[in-house]
Order: structure tokens, then C-alpha cells, then sequence
């Protein structure tokens, strides 16, 4: 079992474990109070709600299953699970418990930021997104009709706890989608060797991936300035997932996205030839799908008149070298004479 400590507004240790045998003292010791809520996904609650009721029954054990899918971070399931708490009595002094991966994390976490001004949340992910990614760092959100996570808060929860063991179900589509964004952190820093990624899935990579996303946020929790690094990739890969109208997995676009970054740090810091080969390795590693079917002008549309851009330029994350990442801000014109 490996243990990191999170220092953000709050405190709080994300547990990284294998096999079941401790999970219920590892989680039962953050539950408050006497109830918990745990909310999961349909495709969740098929195989783990048994296991879980079962293993969390000293407590007053609640589950609320929301739909599968992107859909389910919506005003509606949000304000169905704000009502099942009150009617089930929970005060703030309870605990939910985010059970699933991303949708189930975000979802369950505004949730928590909200119910009675806030209510203690421990987020237990379940695919490999979820476990190196976003049940750290407190962003919980919803999505409004006019896009993802509009509405939403930081709130950091009181415990993660990973177990290698509920990674054992996800299907392969889901499995490759994880390791676009582990290949994202081993790009980020040289602690996630080729060797580590290559291996699968472990306690330790997963720890590895999750100490730089901890250094990160406790550093910038409320991404003022170097929180932005955890988006390497991200800036052109939404544009490629939201072009593919969703049907391309997040992590597969990240890959797509990062063969762009390395387009654009090549041109702007002039790489040597050996730095281009290692950054080639590392996002190739997994056998992702690399290639991108949208032309260099669909993809300039999406990422330079970004709602969040100012019109002029775009905030890029650039490789100089594995494990040397810097943001920088490129023109429009920058950005159109790299990717053509
Ligand atoms: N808060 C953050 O910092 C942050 C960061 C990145 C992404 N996100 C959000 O995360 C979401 C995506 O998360 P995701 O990729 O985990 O998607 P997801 O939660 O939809 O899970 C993907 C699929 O895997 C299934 N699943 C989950 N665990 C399983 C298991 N153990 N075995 C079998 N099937 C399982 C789910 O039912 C679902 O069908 C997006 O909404 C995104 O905006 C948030
Ligand atoms: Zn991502």
C-alpha cells in the first residue's frame, strides 16, 4: 500500500492499495458520522454494489446510482441526489462516498461542495482516468446545455482511496483511454519511465502519475498559473473530442493532441533530434491511434476561438524536453504556421 499527502486548502491522504482484504478499515476510518451515501453508475453498481454494502456495513449505508455516461453531470441527477440526501435524513456531519470513475467523481463531488454548505466526500475511482487524475485536486463539476463543467466548485475531498483491484473490470476502450493521460504525466516527468507505463497497471505507476498531479495542485489549487501544465495535450485534444462529436475516448485524443504539442515544441524551441525520438517513444507506447482525420484549419477554429481565449493568442503547454514542460502564450499565426 502506497501514501501520499495532499496539502491544499484542506488536507487530506490518498491511499493507493491492491486486493481488497483492508479496503474497509482504509475507508471506514474517514467516514463522519453515521450514514454514507455512496453514489455509482449503472455499469458500477452491477459489479461492485454488493461488494461494497457488504464491506461498509458497521455504517448506515446509502446507494444512489445516477445513469452510465457523460450525461448524468446534469442539473437533474444533481438535484435528484440533493434530494435523496435530505429525504434520507443526511446532515453535514455524513459522508458520501464517490464511487466510479470521472462522471460519478464530478458529479458526486459538486454534490458534496453543496449539500448543506458541504458535507465530507471521499472519492474511491474506479477507472484508470479517475485514479491518476480527477479524484485529486477538488474540481467538481456539472454541464450545462452549452457546455462541459460550467457550473461547478473547487472541493477538496477528506480521503482518495485507489485500489488497483476495481481497475480489473474496465472494459479496453476505457483502459486505453487511461493510459493517453498516463503517457500525458510520463511526458510531464521523467518518474513515469517508459519501463513503469509499460509494465501495466500498478500501485506504483499510479502513485507516480498522482505525486505529480499532488505537486501540482499544492502548489496552485485553483489553477492561477501551474495547474495549466496537467492540460499537456489537452488544448488541441478537446478540440479533436469535441470535433469528433465525443465519439473518440479523451485519452485517445490526448494522444492526438500531444503529437500536435510535439509539432509545435519542435518549431518553437528548436529540438534536437534525440529530444523528438524520446517524446516519439513515450507517446507512442500504448499503440494508440495517432493520426487525426480533421484539418489543420477545423483544429485552428476550435482551439484559437475557445470561449475561454482572449481572440489574439492561446495559452500552450510545450515540451522542451521530457519532463521539462513550459506554458506558453502563441499567436494565432504562431500556432497556424506550426500545425500546417
Ligand atoms: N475533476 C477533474 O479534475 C477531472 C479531470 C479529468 C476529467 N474529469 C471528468 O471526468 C469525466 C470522465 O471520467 P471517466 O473517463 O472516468 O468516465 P466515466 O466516469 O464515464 O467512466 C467511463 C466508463 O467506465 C465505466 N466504469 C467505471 N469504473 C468501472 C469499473 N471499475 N469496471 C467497469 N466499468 C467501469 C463507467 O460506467 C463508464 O461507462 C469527464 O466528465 C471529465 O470532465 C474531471
Ligand atoms: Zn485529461
Amino acid at each position: 500500500m502506497l501514501k501520499l499527502k495532499v496539502k491544499t486548502s484542506t488536507k487530506y491522504q490518498i491511499t493507493i492499495g491492491s486486493g481488497l482484504e483492508g479496503f474497509n478499515q482504509s475507508v471506514d476510518k474517514y467516514i463522519k458520522g453515521d450514514k454514507v451515501a455512496i453514489i455509482m453508475d449503472t455499469n458500477v453498481s452491477k459489479l461492485y454494489k454488493n461488494l461494497l454494502e457488504e464491506k461498509l456495513s458497521a455504517k448506515k449505508v446509502f446507494t444512489y446510482i445516477v445513469p452510465a455516461g457523460e450525461n448524468s453531470k446534469s442539473k437533474e441527477q444533481y438535484f435528484n441526489l440533493l434530494e435523496k440526501l435530505c429525504s434520507d435524513g443526511f446532515t453535514r456531519h455524513d459522508t458520501i462516498i464517490a464511487f466510479g470513475g470521472g462522471v460519478v467523481g464530478d458529479l458526486s463531488g459538486f454534490v458534496a461542495s453543496t449539500y448543506m454548505r458541504g458535507i465530507a466526500l471521499i472519492q474511491v475511482p474506479t477507472t484508470i482516468l479517475s485514479a491518476v487524475d480527477s479524484s485529486v485536486g477538488g474540481k467538481t463539476a456539472i454541464n450545462l446545455e452549452n457546455g462541459k463543467n460550467l457550473v461547478g466548485a473547487f472541493y477538496q475531498p477528506r480521503a482518495v482511496y485507489v485500489n488497483t483491484e476495481f481497475l480489473k473490470t474496465l472494459p479496453d476502450k476505457e483502459i486505453k483511454s487511461g493510459f493517453g493521460e498516463i503517457i500525458k504525466y510520463a511526458l510531464l516527468s521523467k518518474k513515469v519511465t517508459l519501463d513503469l507505463v509499460k509494465n501495466g497497471i500498478s500501485e506504483k505507476l499510479i502513485y507516480e502519475c498522482l505525486k505529480i498531479k499532488r505537486d501540482i495542485v499544492s502548489k496552485d489549487e485553483k489553477e492561477s498559473s501551474l495547474r495549466a501544465l496537467l492540460n499537456l495535450g489537452h488544448t488541441v485534444g478537446h478540440a479533436i473530442e469535441s470535433l469528433s462529436k465525443y465519439q473518440i475516448s479523451h485519452g485517445e485524443c490526448v494522444v492526438k493532441g500531444l503529437i500536435y504539442t510535439l509539432k509545435i515544441s519542435q518549431k518553437v524551441f528548436n529540438l534536437t533530434q534525440s529530444q523528438i525520438d524520446q517524446i516519439n517513444k513515450i507517446i507512442n507506447c500504448y499503440n494508440h491511434d495517432t493520426s487525426c482525420e480533421y484539418s489543420a484549419e477545423q483544429i485552428m477554429n476550435k482551439v484559437c476561438f475557445d470561449k475561454k481565449g482572449d481572440g489574439k493568442a492561446v495559452k500552450f503547454v510545450l515540451l522542451k524536453d521530457v519532463g521539462n514542460p513550459k506554458i506558453v502564450s502563441l499567436t494565432h499565426q504562431q500556432i497556424k504556421e506550426c500545425i500546417e
